[in-house]
């Protein structure tokens, strides 16, 4: 069973996104354990002070060393981990491969501190991924380790059903883009769901399907600037 260690200092924010469909299912299965630490839990003076003004000034408060050591040590002393995961703006950019790499992976340790809210001595001594989900700031790493935990769980293999594969989803085999998917009716408001899908011909919806694939592959190249 792969097993995820997140370190948060706003815990509640990662507990519904990973107890809810898919995720939560794949706990119940055993086939992946998820736990979310509060950062507080490892502060040890009498105010459980997590927090402090930076050095050299400038706004707003950083997530203090101490509480970060005292946790990520305790875990590396229980067990080893494969990756120990840092998201940051400042990051390599996360992608499907990324994922197929983490996904193979037994223990995944992921720090979810703040971008300039973290002292940055916690990332030098432990991160061995720093990983940005893109080219904007979130307020805390935590969206982002959702979106690593969910892309990584969903491929371990018995996590999704047949009818979910994730073998043939969209940039699985490189960056291709899936043909649009319709379900009944047929006709919703004058909107009409391709003829092709609903001849019941096997090969001419294959077709479809490829041409399809490949139309929305390029345009999505064209509007991302891709090759
Ligand atoms: N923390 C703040 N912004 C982020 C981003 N774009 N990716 C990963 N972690 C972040």
């Amino acid at each position: 069973m792969m097993r995820i260690d997140v370190i948060s200092a706003v815990p509640d924010s990662l507990v519904s996104p990973l107890n809810t469909s898919i995720i939560k299912r794949a706990q119940e299965r055993e086939l992946v354990e998820i736990f979310v630490h509060n950062l507080r839990d490892y502060a040890y003076d009498k105010h459980k002070q997590i927090d402090d003004k930076p050095f050299g000034g400038g706004p707003g408060m950083l997530l203090k060393p101490e509480p970060f050591f005292e946790c990520i040590e305790k875990f590396l002393s229980e067990r080893k981990y494969d990756h120990v995961i840092f998201p940051s703006p400042g990051g390599k950019f996360y992608d499907q491969k990324t994922a197929n790499k983490f996904s193979l992976k037994k223990k995944i340790m992921i720090i979810a501190g703040h971008y300039k809210g973290i002292d940055d001595r916690v990332r030098q001594k432990f991160a061995t991924d720093e990983i940005s989900i893109g080219r904007y700031v979130l307020t805390g790493g935590e969206i982002a380790a959702l979106v690593i935990i969910d892309s990584v769980v969903r491929l371990i293999p018995g996590v999704l059903n047949d009818s979910e594969s994730a073998l043939n989803d969209s940039l699985m085999d490189g960056d291709i883009i899936e043909a649009p998917y319709y379900t009944r009716p047929a006709e919703y408001k004058n909107l009409k769901v391709p003829e092709v899908l609903l001849s019941g011909h096997e090969k001419k919806i294959k077709d479809w399907k490829e041409e399809q694939s490949k139309l929305l592959t390029d345009k999505w190249k064209k509007i991302n600037n891709l090759e």
